[in-house]
C-alpha cells in the first residue's frame, strides 16, 4: 500500500492552462462575468431526501406547487383549441391557445368525475373548438366554462361552480409557463436573470428535432445532479475529453438558477498525448467551415479560429451571431433554470433535458429530450419532429446521454444502502450544492435545513 502523500499526488488534479475566456466587457448581451461562489459549507447531503415518500410530498408540497414549471412551446399551439398537456408527479396541466390568441392553462380534469380530458401530448380540439370528456360527454369552452352538460336538469345541485380550475399561466421566451401555486411570484421574477441571459441567442429561430420522454430507474433528483457537474465526465463519458476541457470550468450561482460554462473545441488536460485533431473536434471545425484537412496550428488554437470564423463568415451562412460574445461561438452555457430544466445552449442549438417527478414512486421519473436547431435565414423552416415515449434501454438516447442513463439506476440503489453516508460534494459539484439549498429554502424556508441537520 502506497503512502499518505502517494495517494494525494496521485488523486491531484492535472495542471493545466486555463483556456482563454472574453472578457466580461466584451460580452454586451449574455453576462460573461463570474458570480461570486455562495458559502455553502461542506456538509454531507442526506440520501434519504432521494428515496423517502414522505420528502417526496414536502416537495410537492412546498416546491413542485409553488415554482414555475415549463409548458408547451408557443409556436406548436398556434390556432384557438391548439393544446398541450404536460404531466407533472400525479398532475396533468392543459395549456390551451385562446380564441384572443393568448393561453390559458388548466387541471386536465372534468369536473363531473374527475376523467382525465385529454391525454398529455401535443392535440387539436378540432373545428367544434371546445373540450368534450369521454366519459359522459360535458362539454367545456377554450376558456374552461362549461359548453354543455348533458342532462343537467337530473342534477338537482346543479354543476360544480367555475368550470374547468385553471392554473397560473405565463408566457416567457416563446414558451408558455405554468404555476400551480395560489399566488406565485410572477415568472419574470421566478426566471431571475435567466432572460438576460438567453435572449441573444435566436431561440425563435430554432426548430424543434427531438421530442423523447425516458423513464428511468432514479429519483429526479439524482438525474438533476448528473446533469448539473463536469466531475463525471472524466468517470463515465471519457471520450469528452477530446473535445471540451472539463477543469476550466465557470460556475455561477444565482439566487434560484445556475450556470456552468464549457469551453468546447478543446482538449481536456487529462489527456496525456494528444492525438492529431480528435474527430468531435473536426466536426466542431467543419460545422464552422474550416476544413480540418487544410489546418496546420496548434489544437489549443482551434477554439479560438473557430471562433472567429464563425464571426466571419456567420452571416453568409445566414446566421446572426450579432449579439453573442465570442466564447459562445464554441462553448457550452448550460443553466439549470430551478428546479427541473438544464438546458445546454449553443450558438446553433439549444438543448433542453427536463427531470419530472414520477406520481407516486420517488424511485422513479420522466426525462424529457427536448433540442432545436437553428434554422439559417433564408432556408425553409422544417416541419417539427414528433413526441415519442421510450422505456428506458428500449433505444439508444446518442453515446453521451446513454452514459448517463446506464449510471443512474445504479446511484438511486446506492442512496438505499446502509453503507452509504450522503452525498460527499467537491467544489466541482457547487451547483449540486446550491440546488439542494433552494429546495431546501422551498422546504424549510428561507436559510432552513431539514430537521436535525446543521
Ligand atoms: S367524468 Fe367527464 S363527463 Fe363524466
Ligand atoms: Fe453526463
Amino acid at each position: 500500500m502506497g503512502s499518505a502523500d502517494d495517494f494525494l499526488r496521485r488523486s491531484q488534479s492535472p495542471a493545466f492552462t486555463p483556456v482563454k475566456r472574453v472578457r466580461p466587457e466584451d460580452s454586451p448581451g449574455t453576462p460573461a462575468g463570474k458570480a461570486p461562489d455562495p458559502e455553502l459549507g461542506h456538509e454531507v447531503i442526506d440520501q434519504r431526501r432521494y428515496f423517502s415518500a414522505e420528502f417526496m410530498q414536502l416537495e410537492w408540497e412546498k416546491m413542485w406547487t409553488q415554482v414555475w414549471l415549463l409548458g408547451p412551446r408557443l409556436i406548436d399551439i398556434p390556432e384557438p383549441g391548439d393544446y398541450e398537456v404536460t404531466e407533472i408527479g400525479r398532475e396533468s396541466i392543459l395549456v390551451v391557445r385562446q380564441e384572443g390568441g393568448g393561453v390559458r392553462a388548466f387541471y386536465n380534469v372534468c369536473q363531473h368525475r374527475g376523467n382525465r380530458l385529454r391525454a398529455a401530448g401535443l392535440g387539436s380540439t378540432g373545428d367544434s373548438r371546445s373540450f368534450v370528456c369521454a366519459y359522459h360527454h360535458w362539454e367545456y369552452e377554450l376558456d374552461g366554462s362549461y359548453r354543455r352538460i348533458p342532462d343537467l336538469d337530473t342534477f338537482p345541485q346543479g354543476c360544480p361552480k367555475g368550470g374547468l380550475k385553471e392554473v397560473h399561466c405565463d408566457t416567457w421566451g416563446g414558451f408558455a409557463w405554468f404555476s400551480l401555486a395560489d399566488r406565485p411570484e410572477p415568472l419574470k421574477s421566478f426566471l431571475g436573470p435567466i432572460p438576460q441571459h438567453l435572449e441573444p441567442y435566436n431561440l425563435d429561430r430554432m426548430v424543434q428535432t427531438r421530442d423523447i420522454t425516458v423513464e428511468w430507474n432514479c429519483n429526479w433528483k439524482t438525474s438533476v445532479d448528473a446533469f448539473n457537474e463536469s466531475y463525471h465526465v472524466q468517470g463515465i463519458h471519457p471520450q469528452l475529453l477530446y473535445y471540451l476541457h472539463d477543469l476550466d470550468i465557470q460556475i455561477d450561482c444565482y439566487e434560484k438558477h445556475s450556470r456552468y460554462l464549457i469551453p468546447f473545441g478543446t482538449l481536456s488536460p487529462r489527456v496525456r498525448k494528444p492525438p492529431a485533431i480528435p474527430e468531435p473536434i473536426k466536426t466542431i471545425m467543419k460545422g464552422a467551415g474550416i476544413d480540418p484537412a487544410d489546418y496546420d496550428a496548434p489544437i489549443n488554437n482551434i477554439r479560438r479560429d473557430v471562433q472567429k470564423h464563425k464571426r466571419q463568415y456567420g452571416k453568409t451562412q445566414g446566421r446572426d451571431y450579432s449579439r453573442l460574445n465570442d466564447d459562445q461561438l464554441t462553448d457550452d452555457y448550460h443553466y439549470l433554470i430551478f428546479p427541473n430544466l438544464s438546458l445546454n445552449v449553443h450558438a446553433d442549438d439549444f438543448w433542453i433535458f427536463r427531470q419530472r417527478p414520477h406520481p407516486t414512486d420517488p424511485d422513479r421519473m420522466f426525462y424529457d429530450i427536448l433540442t432545436y436547431d437553428l434554422v439559417p435565414e433564408g432556408q425553409e423552416w422544417p416541419e417539427r419532429v414528433r413526441h415519442r415515449n421510450w422505456k428506458h434501454g428500449d433505444k439508444s438516447i446518442g453515446t453521451v446521454l446513454d452514459q448517463d442513463a446506464a449510471n443512474l439506476p445504479g446511484v438511486q440503489a446506492g442512496m438505499h444502502s446502509r453503507g452509504f453516508g450522503g452525498l460527499w460534494i467537491g467544489r466541482q459539484e457547487l451547483r449540486i450544492r446550491h440546488f439542494h439549498k433552494v429546495l431546501d429554502d422551498y422546504i424549510y424556508g428561507p436559510g432552513g435545513h431539514p430537521p436535525g441537520a446543521p
